[in-house]
């Protein structure tokens, strides 16, 4: 039977892209399997808790021989992702960062004791996160280089030219709008300054002249993830709000070949194994395998991030305030 109040709430959800309510109850972007927001604890400050899709270059895939170690995988590429950030802003001891959605801080942490910037501030729209990044920052010990805010990207509570970097970690797709963030963005920076941000966009505009009810389908999967509809960009409008918005040398480096292959498997084995453990006997790791392999071998074209959200272009984004 329909669940009648479950599907008005995924309407209301769809129509409203609201992030800040996605994030008070979702861990994820249609991550199944990890904990709930609610079930989080915070004890040493280590636990991760990463939200975006990884960078998987590098790192093992998940497969159907190696599925029970998931968490272990994605977090290795969840990790190569903030790394990827730091390496393309050639982070180093000079910079005074401002990281725009930063999750539950797993990038902060990593780059205050790896890159060693002079300080990070971050700034996140969602209560709940804040407060455990916030937990994590002491009792890792960083409170004196890393400082969270609760705001919008779109209306930072900071001075003209105050960073030297700016990021936004797989997080500007949700800002209302992106168009508003590179505004500040650009204020924010000094000159010299860098943008970088893992994002996700359009290859080319296989939206227009689509049949009304791919589009209607489209507009409510991305509405369920809280992606608005004024950030559905081609690459090359992409670049050319980068330029109108006042910074040079912009440009969309495709990693989604590094990204929603990767993902796609470490989902379909996270759901599984989620379920081996929690209904003992109905699910069986063999199943899981099966579904996995099936996973492996879906053709890009074919992954959620496309046929459900349009979104073939995955992407990290540089660009320099002059
Ligand atoms: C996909 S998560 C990425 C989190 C983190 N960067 C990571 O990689 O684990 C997107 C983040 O953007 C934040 N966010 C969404 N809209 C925002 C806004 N307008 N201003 C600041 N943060 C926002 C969400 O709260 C969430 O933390």
């Amino acid at each position: 039977m329909i669940d009648v109040i479950k599907v008005a709430k995924q309407l209301k959800s769809a129509v409203l892209a609201d992030p800040e309510h996605f994030y008070t109850n979702e861990t994820g972007a249609w991550v199944t399997g990890l904990p709930t927001p609610q079930e989080i604890r915070v004890s040493t400050g280590r636990e991760p808790y990463w939200i975006n899709l990884g960078y998987w270059r590098d790192v093992e895939r998940v497969d159907e021989n190696n599925c029970e170690r998931v968490g272990e995988l994605f977090k290795s590429a969840q990790e190569q992702m903030a790394h990827l950030l730091a390496k393309t802003a050639r982070l180093g001891t000079e910079d005074t960062v401002l990281d725009c959605g930063f999750g539950y801080a797993d990038q902060d942490l990593l780059w205050a004791e790896q890159y060693r910037p002079a300080r990070i501030t971050g700034i996140n729209i969602t209560p709940n996160q804040v407060r455990i990044g916030r937990e994590r920052v002491k009792l890792t010990g960083l409170d004196g280089v890393i400082r969270l805010e609760q705001g919008s990207a779109t209306a930072l509570p900071f001075g003209a030219g105050e960073f030297s970097v700016v990021f936004a970690l797989e997080s500007a797709m949700h800002f209302r709008t992106r168009s508003d963030f590179l505004r500040e963005a650009f204020r924010v920076l000094r000159p010299g300054g860098r943008l970088v941000m893992a994002d996700m966009c359009q290859k080319t505009d296989r939206e227009a002249g689509s049949g009304l009810r791919r589009r209607l389908r489209h507009r409510y999967w991305r509405g369920l993830i809280a992606f608005p509809e004024a950030n559905v960009w081609t690459t090359q409008r992409y670049v050319s709000e980068l330029t109108g918005a006042g910074f040079q040398k912009a440009r969309l480096d495709s990693i989604s070949a590094d990204v929603y292959p990767g993902v796609n498997t470490a989902i379909t084995a996270l759901r599984g194994m989620t379920a081996v453990e929690r209904k003992l006997g109905s699910v069986t790791v063999d199943k899981v395998r099966e579904s996995v392999k099936q996973a492996r071998l879906t053709p890009l074209e074919q992954t959620q991030w496309t046929t459900l959200f349009n979104c073939d272009e995955y992407a990290v984004v540089y660009a320099e305030k002059p």
